[in-house]
């Protein structure tokens, strides 16, 4: 073990930062609205389904990669014998994909961080109208945000690992359950809330089609933070004594029990706050939810307890919102820092200049290209129409290029670093694992059908994003 890489101070400081890469807009948001739409409990069973059997195997094979080698994806590809063709480009990738997801991130992090600030100024009323969202994102504003956005993920990645990434996921974490379990209890007293449970729970399952099935899959995927090289980047930072078997499965654990609590605020939020809503008008997109639908609802509630009150139940959403999105943020930023440090000899310093600065520009292409720079708005064109710059970096790095991550990862631990090594290295710290039915099944899974499912997702989404 490399005596001067930077570690977790302990255990739970690393299953907190995990969790806070995990925790995001996707269990938030996402998560509530796609199982609210497609089936109900009915999603939710398989949404656990593939948590357990399907992702948690991934997520100690990431860690265990990084534990192993204590290094960045690059590093751990190499270092456990993957050297050369495929295993380069698979580490290659393992680096590349968090910074554009990052980009990606960033542009929806930096609108929350605007609107919070819009919601302080008392503009729930503004924010309320649908066509603000469209003035809001091509004004002058996201500028300011994206700097302010840019700041903070800087002063958190200089800190460094213990002092930055921990010390952070130690401090928001906590804050986003309170005002998580906060808002929940809030709003399962309104009246109606218990129509928005149902809605949420009551399993339907005439509508789980293929369709359903791989979107609950691929939230899942993204959901954990697996195939973008931030596991095996944090496993880097954890020492033999850790218990990755154990901790994984409460990231895990962490990370369904917060998206599945979300469910519980959005949904009875969404029908007891504007009875006269119509379900449907949930939208497919976190985005248009967050940031046209939702302020309406909230808005509504002003009936009830003042505009006040409602801009500050408003207000601690999208802080709630926003805490999870910066612990993502920073995870996905650590990823490509931690490359340029541990392989390039950067100091952190310089990295986070390179990396912000350049994830800063790109932010600005994906920024103005909801309408304010005609180049960006329809930057390519492919399958069904004129693309923005926003889409493609959505629909090559998260839709297509994360289930192929995840399948180099279960062909490389199964076929190259060999299945007893990792067996021996999830060993560490979790003493009865060797023989153990876990062992077996990991091995098993992720020599098998993990990388056929996944495989299968990936060339299903290039036949029908690309062509
Ligand atoms: N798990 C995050 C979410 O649910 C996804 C993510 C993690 C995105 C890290 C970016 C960076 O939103």
């Amino acid at each position: 073990m490399s005596a001067n890489r930077e570690h977790f101070s302990s255990r739970i400081g690393f299953i907190l930062a995990a969790a806070g890469s995990a925790v995001g807009i996707g269990n938030l948001v996402g998560f509530p609205v796609n199982a609210a739409k497609n089936g109900g409990g009915a999603f939710l069973l398989i949404y656990a389904i593939f948590v357990f059997l399907i992702c948690l195997p991934v997520m100690m094979a990431e860690m265990a990669m990084g534990r192993k080698s204590q290094k960045e994806p690059v590093g751990a590809f190499k270092s456990l014998g993957g050297e050369g063709g495929l295993w380069t480009f698979a580490g290659l990738l393992g680096v590349i994909t968090p910074f554009m997801i990052g980009v990606f991130y960033m542009v929806i992090t930096v609108w929350l961080f605007g609107y919070l600030v819009m919601l302080i100024g008392g503009n729930l009323d503004y924010l309320a109208d649908p066509a603000s969202f469209g003035a809001f994102i091509n004004s002058g504003w996201v500028f300011g945000a994206l700097a302010v956005v840019a700041t903070i993920v800087n002063f958190i990645l200089l800190a460094g690992v213990k002092d930055g990434i921990e010390k952070a996921a130690k401090v928001l974490m906590p804050s986003l359950f309170i005002m998580l379990v906060a808002l929940v209890v809030f709003v399962l007293f309104q009246d109606n809330a218990m129509a928005g449970v149902e809605f949420f729970i009551i399993p339907e399952f005439d509508k789980i089609t293929p369709t359903v099935v791989n979107g609950a899959l691929s939230q899942a995927f993204f959901s954990l933070s697996l195939g973008m090289g931030i596991l095996i980047t944090y496993g880097s930072y954890i020492d033999k004594r850790t218990d990755i078997v154990g901790s994984a499965k409460l990231v895990a654990i962490t990370d369904t029990a917060v998206a599945f609590t979300a469910g519980l605020m959005i949904l009875p939020a969404v029908f007891s706050f504007n009875p006269e809503v119509n379900p449907a008008e949930l939208s497919d997109s976190s985005v248009s939810l967050i940031f046209t639908f939702l302020p309406k609802i909230f808005l509504a509630l002003q009936v009830s307890i003042g505009y006040a009150g409602a801009s500050i139940v408003a207000g601690i959403f999208f802080l709630l919102v926003f805490f999870a999105a910066i612990t993502s943020l920073v995870s996905i930023i650590e990823v490509p820092v931690s490359y340029l440090v541990t392989e390039k000899r950067y100091s952190r310093k310089k990295s986070l200049k390179v990396l912000l600065a350049t994830a800063g520009v790109l932010t600005l292409f994906a920024t103005v290209s909801f309408g304010m720079v005609a180049f960006f708005t329809e930057f390519t064109n492919y399958a069904n129409g004129p693309k923005s710059f926003f889409d493609v970096i959505y629909d090559i790095f998260y839709d297509t290029i994360l289930p192929l991550n995840g399948l180099l990862v279960c062909l490389f631990v199964s076929y190259r670093w060999k299945k007893n090594k990792l067996s021996e290295e999830l060993a560490q710290g979790s003493e009865n694992y060797i023989g153990s039915l876990s062992e077996k099944y990991i091995n098993f899974a992720l020599s098998t059908f993990i990388p056929v499912i996944l495989l299968g997702i990936f060339l299903n989404t290039v036949a029908t994003k690309f062509f």
